[in-house]
C-alpha cells in the first residue's frame, strides 16, 4: 500500500464537566474511538473549557481523570490516537488570544450554547462567552481536518471556520478550514424523561452505574399511562431507543413487536433494557476498573500524549506568530 503523505487529522475534545453518561458515550466517545484508525487522531480532555462551569478543583481533577479513563476503557488505543489534557499544551491559550483579536462579538453573541447557559442561570463570564474562541484554538492549533462532534457542538465548529476565515482575511492563508464532521449517523440518545440526554436536564444515566443503581435509574424512565394489556408505541419510546443502542437487531424487533401487541408492561421492558445495558458495559467496566488502579500510568500516558500534541502546536504557533508579527 502506498504511504499517504497527508493523513487526515481527526480531533475532538471532551469536557470533564461531570461524570460522563450514555449520551456522551454513544454520541461522541464510541464514534470517536471508531474513527481513530481512519487518520491521525488527537483526542483531549478539555479541562480549560470545564473551568467555565466547574468551580471545585477537586472535581476538575477527578472528572478529568475520569474522562481519560472512559476514553481508554472505550477502546482508545494510545498507539493510534494521541490522548492528552488540553491544559498541558499552553500554546492553546496563546492562540485563543490571537484569534480573539479577529473574532467579531456578534459571532459569539449568536452562539446557542452560550445563550442556553446564561438562560439557565450561569453567570455570563468572559470565559463562557469566549468558549468558542478557545475551541477554535483547539481545532486550528492542530490543523484538524475533521472534527467529530455531537449535534450540539456543530455551531461551535462553524464558528471556528468563521474565525479561521477572519484570520486568513487579515493575514493571508494561515489556516485551512476544518470540516464539520457531524456525527450524523449517531442517534440522539434520549434521557430518562424522553428529552435528549444531557447533564443540564438532569435526565442522564451515568456511564459508571451498574447493578442496583443502574436498575433504579432505568426504572425511573418516564412512560405513558398504558396498562400491561394495552398496545404501546415503540417509536417514541426512550426504552426502545436506548435498547437499540445495546441489544441485537433480533432483540430490538422482538421488543418492538411486543410493544405493539400489548400484554407486556413497561416494567418488564425496563428490566430487559437494564439487563442489556449491564451486559453491554461489562467489558467497559472491567477495563475501566483495571485502568483506575494505575493512576500513575495514566498520567504518564497523558504526558506522553501532550508531548506529541505540543510538537504540532509549537510548529503552528511559529507560523501564526510570524503571520501576525510577534515572531
Ligand atoms: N465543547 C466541546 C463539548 O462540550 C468540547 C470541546 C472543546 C471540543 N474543544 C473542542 C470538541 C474541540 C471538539 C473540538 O463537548
Amino acid at each position: 500500500m502506498a504511504a499517504r503523505t497527508n493523513p487526515t487529522r481527526i480531533l475532538s475534545g471532551i469536557q470533564p464537566s461531570g461524570p460522563l453518561h450514555l449520551g456522551n458515550y454513544f454520541g461522541v466517545i464510541r464514534p470517536a474511538v471508531a474513527l481513530q484508525t481512519e487518520g491521525e487522531a488527537f483526542y483531549f480532555v478539555a479541562d480549560l473549557h470545564a473551568l467555565t462551569t466547574v468551580r471545585s478543583p477537586l472535581d476538575v481533577r477527578r472528572w478529568s481523570q475520569g474522562v481519560a479513563l472512559d476514553l481508554l476503557a472505550a477502546g482508545l488505543e494510545p498507539a493510534h490516537a494521541v490522548l492528552f489534557r488540553q491544559s498541558d499544551v499552553p500554546e492553546v491559550t496563546e492562540l485563543a488570544w490571537i484569534l480573539s483579536t479577529v473574532t467579531p462579538l456578534g459571532l459569539l453573541e449568536r452562539a446557542h450554547a452560550y445563550k442556553d447557559k446564561v438562560a439557565r442561570g450561569l453567570s455570563a463570564s468572559h470565559g463562557l462567552f469566549a468558549y468558542p474562541v478557545l475551541m477554535a484554538a483547539d481545532i486550528l492549533l492542530y490543523d484538524a481536518d475533521l472534527v467529530p462532534v455531537g449535534r450540539d457542538q456543530t455551531q461551535h465548529v462553524e464558528i471556528t471556520r468563521d474565525i479561521a476565515a477572519k484570520l486568513n482575511e487579515a493575514y493571508g492563508s494561515v489556516f485551512k478550514l476544518p470540516k464539520t464532521s457531524v456525527l450524523d449517523d449517531v442517534a440522539v440518545v434520549p434521557g430518562t424523561d424522553g428529552q435528549k440526554m444531557s447533564k443540564s436536564y438532569g435526565n442522564t444515566i451515568e456511564l459508571g452505574l451498574a447493578g442496583g443503581a443502574l436498575r433504579k435509574r432505568v426504572m425511573e424512565i418516564v412512560t405513558d399511562s398504558a396498562s400491561v394489556a394495552d398496545p404501546k408505541n415503540p417509536s417514541g419510546s426512550a426504552i426502545v431507543a436506548l435498547y437499540r443502542l445495546v441489544a441485537s437487531g433480533g432483540e430490538v424487533r422482538q421488543m418492538e413487536e411486543e410493544f405493539r401487541a400489548g400484554g407486556v408492561g413497561y416494567s418488564e421492558f425496563k428490566r430487559r433494557l437494564f439487563e442489556a445495558l449491564e451486559a453491554y458495559f461489562v467489558p467497559f467496566h472491567s477495563r475501566r476498573e483495571a485502568l483506575a488502579r494505575e493512576p500513575a500510568a495514566i498520567n504518564r500516558l497523558l504526558k506522553a500524549g501532550a508531548e506529541r500534541a505540543r510538537a504540532v502546536a509549537i510548529r503552528t504557533m511559529a507560523r501564526v506568530r510570524q503571520a501576525v508579527g510577534i515572531d
